[in-house]
């Protein structure tokens, strides 16, 4: 009974919003999708670099009853999102949601990660979404109404080897929209900042190794993360209720709780992670 009436509530909170998902060809934006997709007179914009798979995306949209457009687009290439951020705003005349999604993660340790490889996580993990926020935030700001969602990483609460760049991106991320969060208030702008733990989606293969190549396979703690749909399921809950900040996922989120309150015995653990 309790669990129905958190659904009709996100339902309700969704209702007739425009909603831009990045990295919406795979995982945890192309879920978001789907799920929200279901629920009454939801707009989609979906963007990502693979277009035939925001193809095949927007068809199973559309057959859920959504209106959905897709807007292709590459996170690194920064100097193209201002633009690609008016032409979101175009598409429905109005944007209420935006879901900072896409991203990569790295799998280097730090001695051999050419600075290339950690621009280039800083660029698509970071900077993609402030320079979107930034372009977003006078149309929301007039409207007094918009909703900024970060997808972050326990890897932005606490660092973790093989991924110097993508945790400090993922703090960086942190840092921004927490204090973003702050200044919005006086708006009646929302931002929510939403830590994932292992989730089970593509993001191992993807990751970038030393010599710049995708890591292209599954790594053991990817595949025994949580479901994909269990994830997104308590993400938009908790988007629909305003959160400041989510933690969702197995037990790794309780390294998070260790950090912040016994952050010696923290790091006594973390010198046993192997890192994969
Ligand atoms: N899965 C986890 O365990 C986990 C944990 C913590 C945080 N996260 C975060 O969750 C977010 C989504 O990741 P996921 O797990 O769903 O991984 P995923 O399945 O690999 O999806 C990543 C998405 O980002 C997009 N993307 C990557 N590089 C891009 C670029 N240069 N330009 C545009 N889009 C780009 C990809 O689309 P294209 O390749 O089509 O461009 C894809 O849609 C990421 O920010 C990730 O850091 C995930």
């Amino acid at each position: 009974m309790y669990f129905c009436v958190l659904i009709c509530n996100a339902m309700n909170y969704f209702n007739n919003k425009t909603i831009w998902i990045t990295g919406a060809s795979s995982g945890i934006g192309r879920e978001c999708a789907v799920q929200l997709s279901r629920m009454p007179q939801v707009s989609l914009i979906l963007s990502a670099r693979s277009v035939e798979k925001l193809q095949e995306l927007h068809a199973e949209c559309v057959h859920n009853g959504a209106r959905c457009e897709i807007l292709p687009l590459d996170l690194e290439q920064t100097d193209t999102l201002a633009e690609k951020t008016q032409q979101a705003i175009a598409l429905f005349g109005k944007i209420d949601i935006f879901i900072n999604n896409g991203g990569i993660s790295q799998r280097s340790l730090a001695q051999e990660t050419p600075i290339e490889n950690d621009r280039k996580i800083m660029e698509i993990d970071y900077f993609s979404g402030v320079i979107i926020t930034k372009a977003l935030l006078p149309h929301m700001i007039e409207r007094k109404s918009g909703h900024i969602v970060a997808v972050s990483s326990i890897s932005g609460c606490f660092g973790f080897p093989q991924r110097t760049a993508y945790c400090a991106a993922k703090h960086a991320m942190y840092g921004y929209f927490e204090a973003l969060d702050i200044e919005m208030r006086a708006h009646a702008v929302a931002v929510t900042i939403v830590s994932p733990g292992r989730i089970q989606t593509n993001i191992s293969y993807s990751a970038l190794t030393k010599d710049g190549t995708a890591h292209g396979k599954m790594d053991e703690g990817q595949a025994s993360g949580m479901s994909v749909q269990v994830f997104v399921k308590q993400m938009l809950t908790a988007i629909s209720r305003k959160k400041h900040e989510i933690l969702i996922g197995r037990k790794e989120v309780l390294m998070v709780y260790i950090y912040r309150v016994f952050p010696k015995i923290f790091h006594i653990i973390a010198g046993k992670i192997k890192a994969t």
